[in-house]
């Protein structure tokens, strides 16, 4: 019989944890919300984009499509129609992220993306049903293989928020994502400039039925 490989273990909230690299780039990625200036290689950006399209996808569609800008310009622009946007757009819940998004963008240093040099945009097919969960996916490859690289990056909601805003659709067709794809989610990735802290876990949201 082959030999076990030896694992590390680590005790995290009360249950023993193997430990190797992939694991390692679980725990240690956080949400990254102060970016450098600096751009990322362009040999970063296809690791990225291409960790992105090996996740998972129901009944293999892969009809995703992960659009990313390092234009500044654009991305100015871009926010602009965000803050834009969000002036006449009516929140469907009171979703506290909605809320507080909503009331940010009056200011005028808002910026949706935290300034980050690259924003990829995560969209797929409105009539298909599995279309968030697919694009999830997809960018949570995208965030843990951004870790492993030494790279920060950050789930961004706006866009999805937005994606009925015309002003938005009009921009974001321009930059080739179709009119018939919803707006599902968004990255924001770059060079971390300041650590975020680990935000707790909750206890009891893990249950072990045997
Ligand atoms: C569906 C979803 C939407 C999110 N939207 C945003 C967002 O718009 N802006 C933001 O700064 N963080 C956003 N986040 C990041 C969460 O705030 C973050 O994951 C959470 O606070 C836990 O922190 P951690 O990622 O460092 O573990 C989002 C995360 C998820 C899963």
């Amino acid at each position: 019989m082959d030999k076990q490989p030896e694992y590390i273990r680590l005790r995290i909230g009360g249950f023993t944890v193997i430990e190797n690299e992939v694991l390692n780039s679980i725990h240690a990625r956080r949400s990254t919300r102060n970016f450098q200036e600096r751009q990322i290689e362009p040999e970063c950006l296809e690791t990225l984009l291409n960790a992105a399209i090996w996740a998972p996808s129901g009944g293999n569609n892969q009809t995703w499509l992960f659009t990313a800008i390092q234009n500044k310009g654009i991305l100015l622009k871009l926010n602009e129609l965000v803050r834009e946007g969000f002036q006449h757009w009516v929140p469907d819940d009171d979703y506290p992220g909605k809320l507080g998004a909503k009331a940010a963008s009056q200011r005028e240093s808002y910026n949706f993306y935290y300034h980050a040099p690259t924003l990829v945009i995560a969209s797929n097919r409105l009539d298909y049903e599995n279309a968030m969960a697919d694009c999830a996916l997809g960018l949570e490859n995208l965030f843990l293989a951004a870790q492993s690289l030494g790279l920060g990056s950050c789930y961004i909601n706006q866009l999805h928020w937005l994606r009925g805003d015309s002003g938005v659709r009009e921009a974001l067709f321009e930059l080739g994502i179709p009119k018939k794809h919803t707006i599902c989610s968004a990255a924001a990735i770059g060079y971390i400039g300041k650590e975020s802290t680990p935000p707790p876990r909750k206890e009891g949201t893990i249950r072990i039925i045997k």
